[in-house]
């Protein structure tokens, strides 16, 4: 094990780079990136928070949780500690070594489902990425000519150019179509506030599902090889499905013996206020993929599935970095420390709690249409009225600027344009680590009034 003290650099050189940066560089570095750049520069996080600070000292409660990955809070000591450690001794093997962060990780995440995912592989990309391998192992177990995947409406699996096209079609943000579109065919997901079948909840006799079925037989131009969905939709817009929606759908795909792929990127590692969806509804998938917050704020990406599956050959899923024992050390250390904290049950409560008081913010203020939950996996649509249900992305929009400026960031759902030109990102989204402070979640509520009252102006054409 080597000492972690600097050798031929110093403290002061290390902490000079780390902690400095003047405007002049930020100026260069914004014409130097390819992307673009929020306005701020976020500096440090507040362990046991929601907080986060900028360069310039401002504290933000970060409703975002950084894209909804920092379950355990910005800095956690535990998980720190833990990588620290491991970093002394490994930082990084190729994909075909096993090292021990990797053994107890196969062992700890095959004891959490049962019997029921046994087989496990990682990746150091994301959601993604473990979305294609499970397509690749459905894609073997359904052997050749099967290719066709079936997702869903305002569905999102990440932006390789292969999951592009499985995802809605986004011309506003992004140029590219993907590659393979040929391979993808959209079913209608059970947007129930929006039915996109135009039915009512309580007498539609899940008509989206006999959707699903009809799809499955007649909408495809080659077999079928997998059914890939997010069993609470995140990026289009929070919307849970129904259980026995998804129970149809188990039921479905048992029939006629197509792999069910559960894309719990994001609702996974207890932001449900459950360990993941599938828990939570009792319905489980063939393959469920993880990603964001299993790794603790390291990136990580799983695929478990079980034994039905073959095993992959080591060069069919592996990138250079995909064993890297650091981010393994880190999940295992943040399973941990959400046991320990009970963090879980925390998202449970906060979620209801906070969810409680929208719904008397929303006797007030016309333009709350829907609140989404469960847990801390809220969201929250902005309407122009409740009778037309028109979505409203200007006040949206305008409620984050508001909100950053009260010192709370919230985000939105992903730009959905619609044919005739109305913009249906409108969903505001709270999602805070689930470290978040009972003050802080106050703090989050009166904030997120006041943007009401601000956004509400806009209506009244003030
Ligand atoms: C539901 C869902 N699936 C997949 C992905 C893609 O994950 P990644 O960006 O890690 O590839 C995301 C990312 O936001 C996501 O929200």
């Amino acid at each position: 094990m080597i000492d972690f003290e600097p050798q031929d650099l110093n403290h002061e050189w290390v902490e000079e780079l780390l902690t400095c940066v003047t405007d002049e560089e930020l100026e260069d570095a914004t014409k130097h990136s390819l992307v673009p750049f929020k306005e701020q520069v976020l500096y440090e996080g507040v362990p046991y928070t929601a907080t986060v600070r900028d360069s310039k000292g401002d504290e933000y409660i970060d409703c975002t949780a950084q894209a909804w990955t920092l379950n355990v809070g910005y800095v956690n000591p535990d998980v720190l500690y833990t990588v620290a450690y491991q970093m002394k001794r490994l930082t990084h093997v190729r994909y075909g070594y096993p090292t021990v962060p990797r053994i107890k990780l196969l062992n700890k995440l095959a004891s959490m489902f049962g019997e029921r995912f046994q087989k496990i592989c990682f990746n150091n990309e994301g959601g993604g990425f473990g979305i294609e391998g499970a397509m690749k192992l459905a894609m073997v177990y359904k052997g050749p000519p099967h290719t066709t995947f079936i997702t869903a409406w305002r569905g999102y699996h990440g932006s390789s150019l292969a999951l592009l096209p499985a995802s809605a079609w986004l011309p506003v943000i992004t140029r590219f179509p993907g590659y393979g579109i040929d391979r993808y065919v959209k079913a209608p997901y059970p947007y129930c506030y929006r039915c996109p079948l135009g039915l009512e909840e309580e007498s539609c006799d899940l008509g989206c599902l006999k959707m699903m079925e009809g799809t499955m037989r007649h909408s495809v131009n080659a077999p079928i090889a997998g059914v890939i969905i997010e069993p609470i939709q995140g990026p289009g817009g929070h919307v849970p499905a129904p259980r026995k929606y998804l129970e149809g759908r188990r039921e479905l795909c048992t029939r006629f013996d197509i792999p069910l792929i559960f894309d719990e990127s994001q609702t996974g590692w207890g932001r449900v206020g459950a360990w993941c969806a599938s828990d939570l509804y009792g319905v489980y998938p063939d393959m469920i993929v993880f990603t964001k917050a299993i790794g603790g704020g390291f990136p990580l990406g799983v695929l478990m599935t079980d034994e039905r599956f073959p095993d992959f050959t080591e060069a069919e899923e592996h990138t250079t970095f995909g064993s890297n024992p650091v981010m393994m050390a880190a999940a295992l250390a943040n399973i941990e420390v959400i046991e320990r904290m009970g963090l879980v049950e925390r998202s449970k409560k906060l979620g209801e709690k906070i969810t409680a008081r929208l719904r008397e913010l929303q006797g007030a203020y016309d333009i709350i249409g829907d609140i989404r939950c469960p847990g801390l996996y809220i969201g929250v649509e902005l309407v122009e009225d409740r009778e037309t249900k028109k979505p409203s992305f200007p006040m949206a929009s305008e409620f984050i600027k508001e909100g950053t400026r009260n010192g709370v960031i919230y985000d939105l759902s992903m730009p959905d344009l619609f044919l005739d030109g109305v913009s249906g990102r409108n969903v505001i989204k709270i999602k805070p680590p689930l470290t978040i402070t009972d003050s802080e979640v106050e703090k989050v509520l009166e904030v997120f009034e006041i943007c009401l009252k601000h956004v509400s102006k806009m209506k009244q054409g003030g």
